[in-house]
């Protein structure tokens, strides 16, 4: 249940932090990958090093480190797991969880994330019965954060009652079970995806932008069909009218190069559809203030080109995805451009659809191209092509295990 799940493990300062070395050890002997948040007090207790020796990873400590923010922000952090475990969590910060505090790297990161959060608190048994913790507690019950423990026992305090973290098998339990009850049953049911959708927008100015036409219906709509056949599926999105889909991991971006970074840490996938419309270009050097009118006429813009999303994730080397699928929008020679397409992008299937008549609509015509040959599908409504390229996904994965 827990091969290839990533969790972010944010260590806070209670003595329970010295089970924390052997919690990863379990969690990674299962498969999952741990990345630790270790505060400042945590580290009292346990070392970045012996963390960061367990967990094969780097430590992050520091909100405001250079370095860190660069090779990999805060929010970068906070996205990039499947699930954000706080362990020990200690009355503090699950205060400062309550009342939405940040005042370092831990509480940033848990404000920010997008993800599903489990806290397995560890406390003096006063301090967990104390009417502003079992507020704090209910707060956050409420917003959905899952709660391992306390268990009762002698602790370390002296002092006997409830408040010992959970035991870490008991931690391992809950996440297993966590991750069961999210699992779908289906055909793709064990595979992660990701589906591009949307159009990208690339500022000339903060009031200004060029872009694409794409409404995200499409995109959208495979990222259901792949979801309802029980993949596990992260929508990387641009600007659209379109609702973000249930129990699906959604990412929100506006430039074509924010979509190739959620892209890049949605990985590892097994499947990859890119069904955007990405901006090849963009502005060059964008204006940090509103171009005026009246600045010597109109301005020349100079463009550079976008990243290329689907060639990327087709180069991969470590983490390619199993099967790559494009999209190929044309207005004329449909399936030749789109066959030269499919080679020149280095992606499995490209699908090409003919958007002479425009974008936007609730129908698509498409042909799938693969390296098999053609095949030209009849007008059908988007959602209903969805279901078909989910359901040949579904076959062509079964066929290669
Ligand atoms: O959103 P809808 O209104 O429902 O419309 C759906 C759609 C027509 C937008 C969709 O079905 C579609 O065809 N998307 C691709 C549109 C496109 O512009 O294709 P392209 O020829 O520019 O790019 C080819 C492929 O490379 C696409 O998979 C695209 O996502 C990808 N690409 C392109 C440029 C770039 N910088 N990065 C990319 O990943």
């Amino acid at each position: 249940m827990l091969k290839n799940k990533r969790i972010l493990l944010i260590v806070s300062g209670g003595i329970a932090a010295v089970k924390v070395p052997d919690l990863i050890r379990r969690l990674s002997e299962r498969g999952a990958h741990v990345r630790c948040i270790l505060t400042e007090s945590g580290a009292q207790f346990v070392t970045p090093m012996s963390l960061a020796a367990l967990s094969g990873d780097k430590v992050f400590q520091n909100l405001f480190s250079l370095t860190d923010e660069r090779e990999m922000g805060h929010i970068r952090l906070s996205r990039e797991a499947d699930v954000v475990l706080v362990a020990p969590a200690t009355a503090n910060i699950m205060a400062k969880m309550a009342h939405g505090l940040t005042d370092d790297l831990a509480t940033t990161a848990l404000l920010a994330t997008n993800k599903p959060v489990m806290i397995a608190p560890s406390m003096n048994v006063m301090m967990w019965n104390n009417p502003a913790t079992r507020s704090n507690v209910a707060t956050l019950q409420k917003r959905d954060v899952h709660v391992v423990g306390p268990g009762a026992g002698d602790l370390a305090c002296g002092e006997v009652g409830d408040g010992r973290m959970a035991e870490v098998a008991d931690i391992v339990a809950a996440l297993e079970a966590f991750f069961e009850t999210r699992k779908k049953s289906g055909p793709l049911s064990g595979y992660r995806a990701l589906v591009t959708s949307g159009p990208t927008i690339e500022p000339i100015d903060p009031v200004r932008y060029i872009a694409n036409r794409s409404s995200g219906k499409q995109g959208h709509a495979i990222a259901t069909a792949l979801s309802d056949l029980g993949a596990e599926v992260s929508l990387i999105s641009g600007p659209t009218k379109e609702t973000d889909p249930e129990r699906l991991y959604v990412t929100r971006i506006e430039t074509a190069e924010q979509m190739l970074k959620a892209c890049q840490n949605a990985l590892p996938v097994d499947i990859a559809v890119c069904a955007a419309a990405v901006a090849d270009w963009r502005i060059a050097d964008a204006a940090s203030q509103k171009l005026k009118k009246d600045d010597g006429g109109a301005p020349s813009l100079a463009l550079i080109e976008n990243p290329d999303i689907l060639a990327t994730l087709s180069a991969g080397v470590d983490n390619r995805p199993a099967l790559v699928i494009g999209f190929a929008a044309e207005t004329e020679d449909v399936i030749a451009q789109a066959t030269a397409k499919r080679e020149r992008k280095g992606c499995d299937w490209i699908v090409a659809n003919d958007v002479s008549n425009g974008f936007g609509g609730d129908k698509n015509t498409v042909h799938l191209v693969t390296t098999a040959g053609v095949e030209s599908w009849p007008t059908m409504q988007k959602r209903e092509v969805a279901a078909r390229l989910a359901t040949q996904i579904a076959d062509h994965m079964r066929q290669q295990k």
